[in-house]
């Protein structure tokens, strides 16, 4: 940190020691802190410049102290130097909130605090920055929490799943007879009261297996044969209005030993989805990779759909979230079965323009 040697600490003017040892103090604390300290002093020079800084921004501070904030921070818009505007204009920023970092180029979730220095006449002397980097705890509390839901929702699912089948069951049968003896009329409102019914005995079954995945077993598989079935049996069901499918598999890929059932039911539902996010056509990529030094594959899907939101993004394992009416249960489900066989997710997604899917397999699950 740089040696000011102004007498800016309040009514420490006349005790040189005690200077010091304020200084050091707060250059100790602020070395220690888990956000990047940056104070400019009122000529917009760098008077204070973190370890945490230091590795941020990758430079180091005996480089910086001294010089000017925006030499330091070229190319950045006028709204992006914080700490200047909290010293010219006096808006401070209390823990705001962005997503973006254009200091460091990067995305994620970044926490910013600033603060004018006043000497104890009043006038401004400088001002302070803290930037806290929440990206890796933000993720890991999402994780915690959809994993905290999901087991909440399989225990759920478990208590009430038999409880509700089971009058559902009965009055599925009473209507059905009713439809038979009734006149066209009100056979036609039985017809949809029976459709609707079986959507929830549809809930029921997969929130069951949310709880109780099926598991048939683990046998080694071949991927590309699974997905060239599921191709095969998407283009013959007719849902594939104006949809293209390009299939790019790596014949590389060794067999995998999985659950066919399961990786197959979770394959489906994103197949599903990707199909379903197209109404008016497109294309939907397919492609397998095998990467042997981590003895995992890799399953992509592609489609060139509405894409999802920022903020949906953040919902889509999380069971019931749908903006479809559906069950909103098809990607939990997909989740757990991965988990299950010890591999990951991964989906980017641009609004309008589409969503890619990654499963990661490993060829043997642990
Ligand atoms: N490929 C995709 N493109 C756009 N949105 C998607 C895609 N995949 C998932 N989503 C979004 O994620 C939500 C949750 O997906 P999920 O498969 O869990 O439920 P669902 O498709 O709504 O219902 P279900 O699969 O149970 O019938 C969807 O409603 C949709 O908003
Ligand atoms: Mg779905």
């Amino acid at each position: 940190m740089i040696k000011h040697n102004e007498s800016s600490i309040p009514g420490m003017v006349h005790f040189p020691m005690q200077q010091h040892f304020w200084r050091t103090l707060s250059n100790f604390i602020a070395d220690l802190s888990s956000a990047s300290v940056i104070a400019v002093d009122r000529l917009e020079r760098i008077i204070v410049f973190n370890k945490h800084a230091e590795h941020t921004f990758a430079r180091q501070a005996r480089k910086v102290l001294g010089q000017p904030f925006r030499q330091a921070f070229p190319s950045l818009a006028e709204h992006e130097y914080y700490p200047l505007i909290a010293l010219h204009q006096g808006r401070e920023l209390n823990e705001v909130e962005t997503y973006y970092c254009p200091y460091t180029n990067k995305r994620g979730v970044f926490i910013h605090s600033t603060a004018l220095i006043k000497d104890n006449l009043g006038s401004k002397i400088g001002a302070i920055w803290l930037r806290k980097d929440l990206t890796c705890k933000r993720r890991f509390q999402q994780e915690m929490s959809n994993a905290a839901v999901g087991a909440m929702v399989s225990q759920l699912a478990a208590g009430a799943a038999h409880e509700i089948r089971n009058p559902l069951t009965t009055a599925k049968g009473y209507l059905q007879l009713a439809q038979q003896q009734a006149p066209d009329e009100v056979a036609k409102y039985l017809k949809i009261a029976l459709e609707e019914i079986e959507q929830i005995d549809v809930i029921i079954t997969q929130l069951l297996s949310l709880y109780h995945p099926k598991a048939e077993g683990l046998q080694f598989v071949s991927i590309n044969s699974m997905i060239s079935e599921l191709v095969y049996l998407a283009k013959n069901s007719g849902n594939l209005l104006n949809i293209t499918i390009d299939l790019a598999l790596d014949k590389n890929i060794p067999l995998c030993l999985i659950d066919e059932k399961l990786i197959k039911h979770a394959l489906l539902n994103t197949l599903r989805n990707a199909i379903e996010a197209m109404p008016k056509g497109g294309t939907l990529s397919i492609s397998t990779q095998y990467f042997a030094a981590s003895e995992e594959i890799c399953i992509t899907l592609k489609d060139t759909g509405i894409g999802i939101s920022e903020k949906n993004l953040k919902q889509i394992f999380k069971p019931f979230f749908t903006t479809k009416k559906s069950s909103g249960l098809g990607l939990t489900l997909t989740n757990r079965i991965i988990q299950h066989h010890g591999g990951r997710i991964e989906v980017q997604s641009t609004m309008g323009q589409g969503t890619i899917i990654r499963l990661y397999l490993p060829v043997f699950p642990p």
